[in-house]
């Protein structure tokens, strides 16, 4: 079997914690951090974006996914997620921040199941990797939709 490319995972969470900076928390004080890597191999990025109504916040993950979409990438090999109420400049969390049920949805509209890899960290030395298919088994996606 091919052997897929390996993945920039330090770089990722990197990122990912770096974005925690810009994390707009006012009112969980929680800090999502997100990288999301292309197929073209650039990693487009996003934080948690709150909001005094509450419902129009963002998460860091479709934060992500909706900057590199609105920049013409539609394909997507992995995300490093980061998250914890620690200060936004630490490189060490004391929990994963798995993604929230509407994040996985939205990455099931864009990834392969049982290709696309999700990065759960709390430091760069410490990380686990699933499928998108492992953390939303039987979603529902594209092919759905599809006529017969
Ligand atoms: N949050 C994310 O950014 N990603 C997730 O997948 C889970 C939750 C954010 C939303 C809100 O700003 C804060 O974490 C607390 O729920």
């Amino acid at each position: 079997m091919e052997m897929g490319k390996e993945l920039p995972v330090r770089e990722m969470i990197e990122k990912a914690l770096g974005m925690r900076m810009f994390s707009y928390v006012p009112y969980s004080g929680y800090r999502v951090g997100a990288a999301l890597l292309g197929e073209d191999g650039v990693i487009y990025t996003g934080c948690n974006v709150e909001n005094a109504a509450y419902s129009p916040g963002n998460c860091a993950e479709r934060t992500a996914f909706f900057k590199a979409v609105s920049e013409g990438q539609r394909a997507f090999r992995a995300i490093c997620i980061v998250g914890g109420s620690e200060d936004a400049r630490a490189k060490q969390l004391a929990e994963y921040a798995p993604p929230c049920g509407m994040c996985r949805q939205v990455m099931m509209e864009f990834c392969q199941p049982d290709e696309f890899q999700i990065i759960l960290a709390r430091s760069v030395e410490e990380y686990e990797i699933y499928t998108l298919e492992e953390l939303f088994p039987m979603g529902f996606g594209p092919g759905n939709l599809m006529q017969k």
